[in-house]
């Protein structure tokens, strides 16, 4: 099976000049650093960081395939809702390894997937509009069993699937991924008797992806998760090599540490030249932003660090964001997501042969014209001294996909030592989620919600 590549050529002092590229010797210096973050990372992989063993929990992933078949069949729609990183890795999987098109119909009779992961009341209520949810599986996802957009949106469709079939039937309605002993949502599950996953202690929901968090959902709509696993698994041997220029998480981890502390370069851009990869643009956004963004170092000290993450979709973003990209601002460095061999090949037809302004695209494919604007954009944006890398997908697979998960998240959790944060924590979030419980009034949170009235400041409002 193909190995994911990761081409750093374009972000070389080389290339692209020593102000923005990273020269041998800067990387040579991080050869150490690298190898002990690395040391650090896996040192925990048995104790809090559970989240790198996902791949081999060869029971659990036997037991969520018994589920989705048991379930096979039986519904129109596969429901999850869920926030975040109970949200993000399941929305980029299906897109890429199902057809684009799988909600009316393309994948056969498997079952639609919608995430909710929102809870603007013109999305809920439009669905309880549109959705019959006897014909629904409701997939309720929350690492901590508390988060109330997902405790909501969990209450509402309980009721109308109680009122449509009555208590006793509604239970087969709705499985729940919760940690195993904590949060309110693993209470109801007792009481209830609702099908359910565990959410592994040492699995932070950024980095769940792999476990039934991700691995559920994605069951149900047919994503061979077992493809996927293994690419991830075949990663995770492959990061595990200390040498810093064998290991791709490695590289990629000290590239964006260097592009930021060293090149001046915050804003992490992901471009993916692939519309099925292009919303794992996103799930890596949440991962590098929650990770990564923190006041405090881990000593204490505010240092208020973290890149900023921008998605960008190509070729959409060449007629939008590129000019930006090509004579903006020299405070980003690019991280290209590529495909090889798409699965379509499509010849644009010739016509119209004495306007050459057409008739050039002719008998010509679109993988033709896709690379070369894609190439095209690499290659202006190299000659314009734009640091950039390339993750190679030969296609776009299970496996492949796999590969690409596991990567990423060791390169994170290895930049959360050269940054010197915990990449683990996410305070910002929780301060957060305990803001919203203060103002919808519940109990426990009352002097948040005082300190949050009394510093709202005097409303200045142009009407
Ligand atoms: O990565 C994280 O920790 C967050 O994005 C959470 O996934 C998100 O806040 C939802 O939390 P929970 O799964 O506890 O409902």
């Amino acid at each position: 099976m193909a190995r994911l590549e990761l081409d750093y050529t374009n972000a070389l002092a080389d290339v692209v000049g020593a102000d923005h590229g990273v020269s041998a010797a800067e990387l040579e210096a991080l050869r150490t650093p690298s190898r002990d973050a690395l040391r650090a990372v896996q040192a925990r992989r048995k104790r809090d960081l559970r989240w790198l063993d996902l791949p081999y929990e060869s029971a659990v992933h036997e037991r969520v395939l018994d589920y989705a078949g048991s379930v096979a069949g039986r519904f129109e729609n596969v429901v999850v809702l869920g926030i975040g990183g109970s949200a993000l890795g399941t929305i980029a999987l299906h897109a890429a390894l199902n057809s684009p098109y799988h909600n009316l119909g393309a994948s056969g009779p498997l079952p639609r997937l919608f995430v909710l992961d929102n809870i603007d009341p013109d999305l809920i209520g439009e669905f309880l509009d549109q959705f019959d949810p006897t014909k629904t599986l409701f997939n309720v996802i929350s690492k901590s069993g508390t988060t109330a957009e997902t405790m909501a949106q969990f209450l509402l469709f309980r009721d109308a699937l109680i009122q449509r079939l009555g208590h006793a039937a509604h239970i087969e309605h709705i499985c729940v991924t919760t940690d195993e002993r904590k949060g309110v949502l693993r209470e109801i599950v007792g009481r209830e008797g609702y099908a359910s996953f565990v959410v592994p202690d040492g699995v932070g929901g950024r980095f769940s992806v792999l476990s039934p968090v991700g691995l559920v959902p994605l069951a149900l709509v047919g994503v061979d998760i077992k493809g996927v696993l293994k690419g991830a698994a075949d990663m995770d041997e492959r990061c595990k090599s200390e040498d810093l220029w064998s290991n791709p998480a490695l590289i990629h981890s000290a590239l964006q540490w260097t592009m930021q502390q060293k090149k001046g370069k915050p804003i992490a851009v992901t471009m993916s030249y692939s519309q099925r990869l292009s919303l794992l643009a996103d799930w890596y956004a949440q991962l590098l932003a929650e990770s990564i963004g923190k006041r405090r170092s881990r000593e204490g000290r505010d240092v208020f660090a973290g890149p900023t993450p921008v998605r960008a979709l190509g070729v959409t973003d060449q007629h939008s964001q590129m000019q930006l990209y090509m004579e903006g601002p020299f405070d980003k460095w690019f991280t290209f997501l590529s495909v090889e061999q798409p699965d379509h090949a499509v010849t644009i037809p010739s016509a119209y042969e004495d306007l050459e302004a057409v008739s050039y695209l002719g008998g010509r494919t679109f993988t033709e014209l896709f690379q070369a604007e894609r190439d095209g954009a690499r290659v202006a944006l190299t000659e314009a001294r734009r640091p950039n890398v390339t993750f190679h997908f030969s296609q776009v697979t299970p496996h492949s996909v796999g590969q690409f998960l596991q990567c990423l998240e060791i390169s994170v959790a290895c930049m959360g030592e050269h940054y010197g944060v915990d990449a683990f924590d996410q305070p910002g979030v929780e301060a957060g989620k305990i803001a919203a419980y203060a103002l919808m009034g519940r109990a426990g949170f009352e002097q948040r919600r005082a300190e949050i009235e009394s510093a709202s400041p005097k409303t200045q409002r142009i009407v």
